[in-house]
């Protein structure tokens, strides 16, 4: 690669701060070196095999996490250990996912009959076996309900050809982004007591049940230190967000969308070229990084209209720099990361399992 700095790149582009990103990967295998926890650190946020490749080299983690198909077939190149934390249907994914499961230790969720039926039958035409968490809602999005219908489904996938039971997965997303610790504390503990009510229940009907999985960057160290969690799915603090910001967290924010102004249509305001094609705002506006009253008032397709103190000398040609409100969808709108210490880019990454990655195979 030839040397590149910041001020040269063509913008919009996304920016990772490499030495902050590894102090966040190493802070996070520190939390679960000892203990019977351990990490499966979420792809999902970043979907980049560079990135996965330092988090598994720093220690402590038992595999990857995925959420689609698709990320957890660039995952294999990396690990042999993937687990799907969401439920797959649909005859093409499943046999995707029966086809991986004849090279690697492939899980993927499963809350329903059907679900169960669509994943051991392609597993039955590969001839191959692929693992099954239960997941069992525990008050957000997905899963059996818990207790003994998790444990009656939990026999269902015991019955079945094709699928091995392998243990439980939750997810206590309502609780994942309280700001105040003790609020955040008693919802996970409250929601994640739903998950291990149906450990129980499992192990009563005298099933397997060696992985019980669950957490994120906003619960890590509350569910992981719960007695019967085996491992932990956080991905957001290997890069971190403002929203996460909020937190009493010790990882720090390690990536930007970098702009450049292109024009000065007011005395406070700017605009940049990173509207929100580049930067989502699902989660709220991003921050300007490193200019102090600056603020982001709309972000439009290409544009971002930011307002600006009066006496800021920001003008055509600039760059601006935006902290994203939310990780995972802002780096799938970007097919590559620069990688900087300081004002230098030592890198370039691919973030190689951006978007529908099959449709791309495809044409
Ligand atoms: C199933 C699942 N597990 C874990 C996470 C946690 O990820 P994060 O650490 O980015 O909050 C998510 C985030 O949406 C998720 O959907």
């Amino acid at each position: 690669m030839k040397p590149q700095r910041l001020s040269n790149i063509s913008t919009p582009a996304l920016v990772i701060d490499l030495s902050v990103m590894e102090n966040n990967i190493r802070l996070m295998a520190q939390a679960f070196a000892s203990g019977p926890c351990k990490l499966r650190p979420h792809f999902k946020a970043h979907k980049t095999p560079e990135i996965a490749r330092r988090q598994l080299a720093a220690g402590s983690c038992v595999g990857i996490t995925c959420a689609t198909v698709g990320e957890a077939e660039v995952a294999a190149g990396l690990c042999d250990d993937v687990l799907i934390a969401n439920e797959v249907l649909g005859n093409d994914k499943c046999r995707r996912v029966a086809a991986l499961a004849k090279s690697i230790d492939v899980k993927v969720a499963v809350d329903s009959e059907q679900g169960l039926r669509e994943i051991s039958m392609a597993a039955r035409d590969a001839n191959s076996e692929v693992g099954v968490l239960v997941e069992v809602n525990i008050g957000f999005r997905a899963g059996t309900q818990p207790g003994q219908p998790a444990a009656a489904l939990a026999q269902r996938v015991a019955e079945t050809d094709g699928v091995r039971l392998r243990g439980l997965m939750g997810y206590e997303g309502a609780a994942m982004g309280i700001p105040e610790r003790d609020k955040r504390e008693a919802a996970a503990r409250a929601a994640v007591g739903r998950l291990l009510v149906s450990v129980t229940a499992v192990s009563d009907a005298g099933l397997p049940c060696e992985i019980v999985s669950a957490g994120g960057t906003g619960t890590y160290d509350i569910t992981g230190r719960m007695e019967g969690v085996t491992e932990i799915q956080a991905g957001s603090y290997v890069l971190m967000d403002t929203e996460y910001a909020k937190q009493d967290l010790p990882f720090a924010k390690a990536f930007w969308v970098l702009g450049t102004v292109i024009s000065r249509p007011g005395a406070t305001t700017v605009t940049a070229d990173c509207g929100h094609k580049s930067c989502t705002q699902d989660h709220g506006m991003p921050q300007v990084k490193d200019l102090p009253g600056a603020t982001v008032m709309f972000l439009a397709d290409e544009h971002a209209m930011i307002g600006v103190p009066p006496g800021c000398s920001l003008g055509p040609g600039d760059r601006v720099a935006l902290w994203p409100s939310h990780i995972d969808p802002t780096i799938n709108l970007h097919d590559m990361i620069y990688v900087a210490e300081g004002e230098h880019v030592v890198d370039v990454w691919p973030v190689a399992a951006r978007g529908y990655i099959e449709q791309r195979r495809e044409s």
